[in-house]
């Protein structure tokens, strides 16, 4: 297992590139589940994550192969429509082989994920959504097995929350289905649109995504896509988090500011300059800063996936900000090992009251879920000494190549076995 040994105080400053979206590239991998043959996808990031969706998918019997940001799947010969435990385990996201092979396959066996560091993040949603489209819905062994004789069928469905991979699971399935279906209270992430944008490039008939309400007409058969992954926007926010924390001026090529707003709009509450440049976005620190309040809500609300790395900023702006996490149960596992650092925070529910430090310290601390890591990171590039982030693996489902990007922009980072 590697660690990360940061010595704190760099300004940084220069140019980065973002990645492509780790959340979009997993449903779009899974995508190739519904038409036969070799599809393509570029602008996809080195991850853990992307690798391990490769091996599900080669478990099931496609052919893929990765390099230079390209990824192909060809599913000519596909034999398995399981996702087993071991996978499922290290990556909820397995859950999005489930509606493709419904819909192509007829069935499907997949592990169901169970709790994670984050919440308990159920899929009934998915599974209420399919059970509308004709399948036939059976868990046994801590497995759902979902069957259909024939093709599924189009269903109006309704969600209690928005789900991104709900969302997600059931456009694909509505993809092959007879019929027409709509999703009400649909996720409106770029990433559910970029999938909806693949899709119909294959051929399926979707309008609506991106709105809270899809209309998908069901086709008989959707060919193999080439396909660029979008940018990712958490990467990208927290690049800009780490020019606002360190003082600095960081450009990001590739960022995507319509994909960000509610992050930007935090950061100039804060006390941040965040403006489109040409061929990316650009942030950077100027003058005083001060506390804001900030509440996670589905996209285009404040993303939950940036709020540990917000957090992380906060501790060191004078000032109490208040957060208010509404999407997990569980996501402030980063908070005592911020509170290791020296900052201030108390959580009481799904409330954390920051109050701001003038500094932090270095200390060992631990990584428990991805964006944690992240935060981590963050505050130990601001901690005077050295901070060392243990358990890494997670920030290596995510982010990719984080450290060399970071040490490109003047931080003081490596990467040491543990
Ligand atoms: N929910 C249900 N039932 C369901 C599905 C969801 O109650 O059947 C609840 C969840 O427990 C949660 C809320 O609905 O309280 C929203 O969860 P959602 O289903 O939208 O989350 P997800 O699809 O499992 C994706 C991202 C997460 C991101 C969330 C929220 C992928 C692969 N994952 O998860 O990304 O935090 O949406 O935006 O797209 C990350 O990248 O670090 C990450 C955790």
């Amino acid at each position: 297992m590697d660690k990360l040994v940061i010595r704190g105080g760099n300004r940084l400053s220069g140019e980065v590139s973002a990645s492509g979206a780790k959340n979009a590239v997993l449903p779009l991998m899974t995508s190739a589940i519904l038409a036969s043959g070799r599809s393509s996808f570029s602008n996809v990031p080195d991850l853990k994550d992307v690798r391990t969706m490769g091996r599900l998918l080669e478990h099931m019997g496609a052919a893929v192969s990765f390099g230079n940001g390209t990824l192909d799947v060809d599913t000519s010969n596909l034999n398995a429509f399981d996702a087993p435990y071991d996978l499922v385990r290290t990556m909820r996201a397995s859950v999005l082989v489930l509606g493709p092979l419904v819909a192509r396959m007829g069935s499907a066996r997949v592990s169901l994920p169970g709790g994670c560091a984050i919440g308990a993040r159920p899929i009934n949603l998915h599974l209420k959504g399919l059970e509308k489209m004709g399948a036939k819905i059976v868990l046994e062994g801590g497995y759902v097995h979902a069957s259909v004789s024939g093709r599924l069928r189009g269903a109006r469905i309704t969600f209690d929350i928005p789900t991104v991979t709900g969302t997600e699971n059931l456009m694909m399935a509505a993809a092959l289905a007879d019929g027409d279906t709509i999703i009400e209270n649909a996720a409106c992430e770029p990433e559910v649109t970029d999938l909806a944008d693949a899709l119909v490039k294959m051929g399926a008939r979707i309008s609506g995504a991106g709105t809270p309400k899809v209309r998908i007409t069901g086709v008989e058969n959707l060919a193999p896509v080439t396909h660029a992954v979008i940018p990712d926007r958490i990467e990208t926010g927290t690049f800009m988090v780490a020019a606002g924390i360190t003082g600095g001026d960081i450009f990001i090529r590739g960022g995507r500011l319509d994909h960000l707003e509610a992050v930007a709009e935090k950061l100039r509450e804060i006390g941040i300059v965040v403006a489109e440049a040409p061929g990316g976005v650009r942030a950077w620190a100027n003058g005083s800063l001060g506390a804001v309040d900030i509440k996670t809500m589905p996209f285009p609300g404040f993303p939950t996936d940036m709020q540990a790395q917000l957090m992380a900023f906060l501790s060191v702006v004078s000032g109490m900000s208040v957060i208010t996490e509404s999407i997990f149960e569980n996501r402030y596992m980063h908070v005592a090992e911020l509170d290791r650092l020296g900052a201030d925070i108390r959580v009481d529910g799904s409330v954390a009251k920051v109050r701001g430090v003038p500094s932090l310290k270095g200390a060992d601390v631990m990584a428990t879920d991805l964006r944690a890591s992240a935060s981590l990171v963050l505050a130990g590039l601001v901690a005077n000494g050295v901070t060392t982030v243990h358990r890494i693996y997670h920030l290596d489902r995510g982010y990719d190549g984080i450290e060399k990007k970071l040490t490109a922009l003047g931080a003081d980072i490596r990467r040491e076995r543990d």
